[in-house]
């Protein structure tokens, strides 16, 4: 008798809520239009009413019967359900079956494969499974999807590959009477002679060296070596890296995983290097080496250690998904100018966290609020990498088609600074063509490639809504 009670009671609050719920809401809804259990809301959006259906139904009204066994899709993590055999036995549906997207596995798609189970990564790379796919956390100097590639070639500053136009420095010390110079550009390992080294003026508190590497390398680390000056050996015990796109912005390297500014110990005499490498190698124009404690004076020879970014000679061997199906990149990374609610409800809001390729779902894509060219969407992908194409889709919203036909691609370093993707040999801004349907790939390649931390989707002409669904395509290297 209690469960009777209590279920009775059950039913009386449900009533009550949705006694309220019609009535605040208006004269539309007093007489419920909705059929089928379908709740009826308005005061959103331009129409005068909208009904939320049950599962199984569909419709402006909810008077439209979706049949079927995959009605209510039974295929969990963007699975598709297929019926492969139509026939009513009774009451009961035929059979149905799951497509699953790449990465799942199991009669409802429910498995999640261990896409690291054959050890992909090579030469101790640390393996992190995705949605169909993995990712390898590669220890300095290996680089590459796999770990595959060693990344220690000397940049030439004891070859003399770097240039002494392409090394600055805080300060000089001139000593003897200003007759030796101890400038930048001596700072090369293995420098040989009475005035071999760069050194830093004795009054300068912020002393730093750089080197300009005239385009973005990829850098994995750096060996040290002090000098000797008027018989005293004078190095550099401890440093600080910091590292640059443009000369202008700069940022310190970090501990992995902290705020703090990583300190590199360093030589300990005058003669013997010390190698430190990067973890993870860093993508840069300008190195800049700041000392933080240095035996007698800041003095230094150095040479660096990286390799050129473009391993791969050709756009076809760089065109791996970035991870926005995969979800390597996180919600976090994605950001919209706006997002679109259906009917004004935060349940139906298209999140740009939502636009991912080949996403299944009512909101499944990300939709921008209003019809204009200053909307866009970005991507963070929280290290620079070589972008080399992008995939979009449309998607529909309660059965009305929306994409995006044209689209402009934006890029930047910082997330400040914007550069478009141009034309190639014409300073016009290159408008990609898009798509025509609410669920087809659209690829389209950037000739040449860009390297970019942030990358930015500017939709130029549309369907019906500003709807998009993407994949970015590239490499780390
Ligand atoms: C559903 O309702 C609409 C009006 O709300 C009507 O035009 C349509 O014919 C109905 N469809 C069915 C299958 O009853
Ligand atoms: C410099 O290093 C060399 C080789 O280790 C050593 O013989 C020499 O004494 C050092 N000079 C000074 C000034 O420390
Ligand atoms: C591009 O590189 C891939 C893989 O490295 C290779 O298979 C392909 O033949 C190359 N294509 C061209 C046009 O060089
Ligand atoms: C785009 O739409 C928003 C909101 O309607 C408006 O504030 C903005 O001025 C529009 N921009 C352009 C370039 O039309
Ligand atoms: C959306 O795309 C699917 C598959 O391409 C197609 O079957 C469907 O008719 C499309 N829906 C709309 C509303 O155009």
């Amino acid at each position: 008798m209690r469960y009777m009670g209590s279920l009775i009671f059950l039913y009386l609050a449900i009533f009550g809520v949705l006694l309220s719920l019609c009535s605040v809401k208006g004269n539309y809804c007093e007489v419920n239009l909705c059929h089928n259990g379908g709740t009826c809301v308005t005061g959103v959006g331009d129409d005068p009413f909208i009904c939320i259906c049950s599962d199984g139904f569909a419709g402006d009204t909810c008077n439209l019967t979706e049949t079927g066994p995959c009605s209510a899709n039974p295929c969990r993590n963007d699975g598709s359900c297929e019926v492969i055999s139509p026939t009513r036995r009774g009451d009961v549906f035929g059979e149905y079956l799951c497509r699953c997207q790449p990465g799942f596995d199991g009669a409802h798609c429910q498995i999640n494969v261990n896409d690291c189970a054959n050890q992909p990564c090579k030469n101790k790379g640390v393996c992190r499974d995705l949605d169909g796919d993995y990712t390898c956390q590669c220890p300095s100097p290996y680089v590459g999807k796999q770990c595959h590639l060693r990344c220690t070639s000397l940049l030439g500053m004891e070859g003399g590959g770097i240039l002494g136009s392409q090394i600055s420095a805080s300060s000089i010390h001139y000593g003897v009477l200003g007759l030796q110079r101890w400038g930048p550009e001596l700072a090369r390992l293995n420098n040989q002679g009475i005035v071999n080294a760069w050194t830093s003026a004795a009054d300068d508190r912020n002393p730093w060296i750089e080197i300009n590497m005239q385009k973005k390398m990829r850098l994995s680390g750096i060996i040290t070596q002090g000098a000797s000056r008027m018989g005293t050996a004078e190095y550099i015990k401890a440093f600080k890296i910091a590292t640059s796109f443009d000369g202008t912005t700069y940022s310190i390297l970090r501990v992995d995983g902290l705020r703090n500014d990583k300190v590199f110990v360093a030589n300990i005499d005058n003669e013997s290097t010390k190698t430190n490498l990067f973890e993870p190698p860093v993508v840069a124009q300008y190195i800049r080496v700041i000392p933080v404690v240095c035996r007698k004076a800041c003095t230094l020879r150095m040479e660096l250690v990286g390799c050129e970014l473009n391993v791969r000679s050709n756009t076809t061997g760089c065109s791996e998904p970035m991870g926005m199906k995969s979800r390597l990149v996180s919600d976090g990374q994605l950001t919209a100018s706006s997002a679109y609610r259906t009917w004004g409800i935060d349940s139906f809001t298209w999140h740009p966290q939502f636009a991912r390729l080949d996403k299944q779902g009512k909101t499944n894509a990300w939709a921008a609020a209003t019809h204009n060219r200053s909307e866009w969407i970005q991507v963070d992908l929280e290290k620079t990498k070589r972008i080399t194409g992008i995939i979009t889709q449309g998607a529909k919203d309660f059965g009305v088609m929306q994409f995006v036909s044209m689209f402009k691609v934006a890029y930047s370093d910082d997330g400040q600074t914007w550069t478009m993707v141009k034309q190639q040999n014409v300073f016009k801004d290159q408008i990609f063509q898009g798509n025509i349907d609410n669920n087809s790939h659209k690829k389209n390649l950037f000739e040449p490639a860009f390297y970019a931390r942030y990358v930015r989707v500017v939709p130029w002409e549309w369907h019906e809504r500003i709807t998009l669904r993407m994949e970015l395509l590239g490499c780390d290297d």
